[in-house]
Parts: structure tokens; sequence; C-alpha cells
């Protein structure tokens, strides 16, 4: 069984350890999958059961800056966290994978335009934009599979977070995990638009890592989950290859609601939906019946994100006032 430990050792092998004196400060989209990863065969190393595909959300993402310092410092949003909170806790376990000494310290600084923790990929964006940043300081120029894995060790879906628009995670089959990262696929989308509906922005009850694992532990019908992401990954694909927007939408909808299917057979429950979750939901859907098309889907949070056409912007913008559209080809 490997460390996290063994994998960094490795990839930075031969790498240059002494970081340069100025800061650094890198950018990372966050991502919205339109095949859900659910569910692990390492929690270790974050390696998925399935692959899964997303796509990036342009300018909405998380801008780090990484330094030396005398101890670590995490401030997200000019906020700074306790060192008993678990978001320090998360990162001081991450830093330590990458401390040349023992004395060495970081003060990390985040700035992001998505609510944190509120199923909006936050953590995504946050752990690319570091792993970014860590390359710089240290100038270990490594290639961008290498970042993924790095990202991914972080939190599994921040290894698609560090290019702009769709983006595939190969699950890999080592155990290792070096053949587990993401790459970008060729192709656009101009009039492609998610639209964030913000149901909750409180912090989610419960963290994607450990309900992935109830789900996988205790939903009987959890292990039909690989033959879903079969049957939703070469749709998507399809989709995207000949801009069939419909496919698109209705594949990754259905994608997005059996994952919480599973989740709602799990013991305990997991539900991530809130009142006006179910509200949307069914707006949505009325709104489909009258001809428009118009999909969703949903992470581990309550909020909602609309999958529609530049077209009905304009419409969706008066139906939702509330709606923050982003163009992801921008
Ligand atoms: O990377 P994590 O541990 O935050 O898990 C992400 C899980 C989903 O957002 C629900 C699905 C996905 O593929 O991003």
């Amino acid at each position: 069984m490997y460390s996290r430990n063994d994998i960094v050792t490795h990839i930075l092998k031969n790498k240059n350890n002494t970081p340069k004196p100025a800061s650094s400060l890198c950018f990372a989209p966050a991502n919205i999958a339109l095949v859900k990863y659910w569910g692990k065969r390492n929690t270790e190393l974050n390696l998925p059961i399935t692959s899964s595909l997303s796509v990036s959300l342009g300018e909405f993402g998380t801008k780090t800056q990484v330094l030396l310092s005398n101890k670590d410092e995490l401030i997200i949003n000019n906020q700074k966290f306790a060192s008993n909170t678990e978001a320090m806790q998360r990162l001081i376990k991450f830093l330590d994978l990458f401390r040349q000494t023992n004395n060495q310290y970081f003060k990390v600084e985040c700035t992001s335009n998505i609510p944190m923790a509120a199923g909006l990929a936050s953590s995504s964006a946050a752990f690319a934009s570091i792993v970014q940043a860590l390359n710089d300081l240290y100038q270990w120029q490594l290639p961008m599979s290498k970042l993924s894995i790095l990202a991914r060790i972080g939190s599994g879906s921040a290894c698609r977070s560090l290019w702009q628009g769709f983006v595939k995670w190969q699950k890999g089959k080592r155990k290792d995990g070096m053949d587990s990262y993401a790459t970008p696929l060729a192709q656009t989308w101009p009039d492609l638009r998610i639209g964030l509906l913000i149901c909750d922005s409180q912090p989610k009850a419960i963290s994607s890592r450990e309900a992935m694992e109830i789900t996988k532990r205790t939903a009987l019908c959890y292990k039909l989950w690989p033959q879903n992401v079969k049957e939703s990954m070469p749709l998507v694909e399809k989709a995207i290859a000949e801009h069939n927007f419909a496919l698109l939408g209705q594949t990754a909808e259905h994608n997005a609601l059996t994952m919480h299917a599973y989740m709602l057979a799990a013991a305990p429950t997991i539900c991530y939906f809130s009142p006006r979750t179910i509200e949307i939901f069914h707006k949505i859907w009325g709104l489909r019946k009258e001809g428009m098309n118009l999909y969703f889907t949903q992470d581990a949070g309550a909020n909602v994100k609309l999958i529609f056409q530049q077209q009905d912007a304009e419409f969706l913008q008066k139906t939702f006032p509330e709606i923050k559209i982003i163009n992801p080809f921008i």
C-alpha cells in the first residue's frame, strides 16, 4: 500500500528543493462534473472507482499566493483560519508532504469568488491553485500530469481544475495511482452556459469525503455506479463532439440524480437537497415540458447548476434573478 508521502517523494525525486524567496501566485478555476466522481478505490491516494468528466468555470475559482513563513498560515478571503479548524488541519497535512526541512512553513492566502464548502467545488480550485503555486515557488517545472496527481492527493476533483474547458479524469488502474490524472479535451462549446443557483451558502453538513465512503459502504445499489458511468461517459463525450445539447443535458442530469439516489439509499441517508433545491428541480422540469432546452446538475451541496445555451440566458436571468451565469469558454 502506497502512502501519499511515497507518491510525492517519487514525483519530486531529483527536483529542486530550495524555494525561491519571492511569493508565487496562481489561479485555478472551479469545475463542475458532467459525469461525476463518487467513490474511491483508495482513500489514502484519492483514487476513484470511475473516471469522470467536468467543465471548468472560467473566471470563477481561486487565486492562491504561497510564500515561506515562520509558521503555517491560511487566509481565505481575508479571513485567517485558526490552527484547530478543519480547513487548517487539512492544509497542514497537505503541506507536510512538501516541506523540505522540518522547520519550513508556508503562508497560504486564497482569494475565491465562489462560496466555500457549498458544493461549488471550492476545494478543487483551492488545491489546484496551491499545487501550481508550490510548483512555481520551488520551480519544479513538473508536467501537467504530475501536477494533476498532486492536486488529486489534496482533493480528488482538484485534479481536473488545472485547465479551462472540458476535462476528463481517467481513473487509472495502477495501485500507486500514477495513471490516475486528468487531461483536457480539445473541444470547445462557445454557446454552453452554466448557471449557479445558490440554495444554501452555509458549509455542508457532511463532507463529500465522508459521504462517498458511507455511500460506498452502505448503499447496496452503489455497486451499479461503475455501470452508470460506463453508460454516461461515451454519451457525454459524443454530445460534446457533436454539440448535441439535449444529449449533454439529459445525460449529465441523469448521472447527477443517480449519484444522489445512491446517497439517499445509504445508511444513514445522505440528503443534500434543501427545499429550494427541490423547488428548482420542479421549475426546470416544468420549463422543459414547455419545450425549453434546460437541464441541471448538483454536487455534494444544496446548490443547483443549470446547464443551458446562450440563447436562453436572458429568459433565465429573468426567471431566476439570483442566477450567476458563467460562460466556460470565454
Ligand atoms: O473532490 P471531492 O472530494 O470534493 O469530491 C467531489 C465530488 C463531486 O463534486 C460530487 C463530484 C465531482 O466529480 O466533482
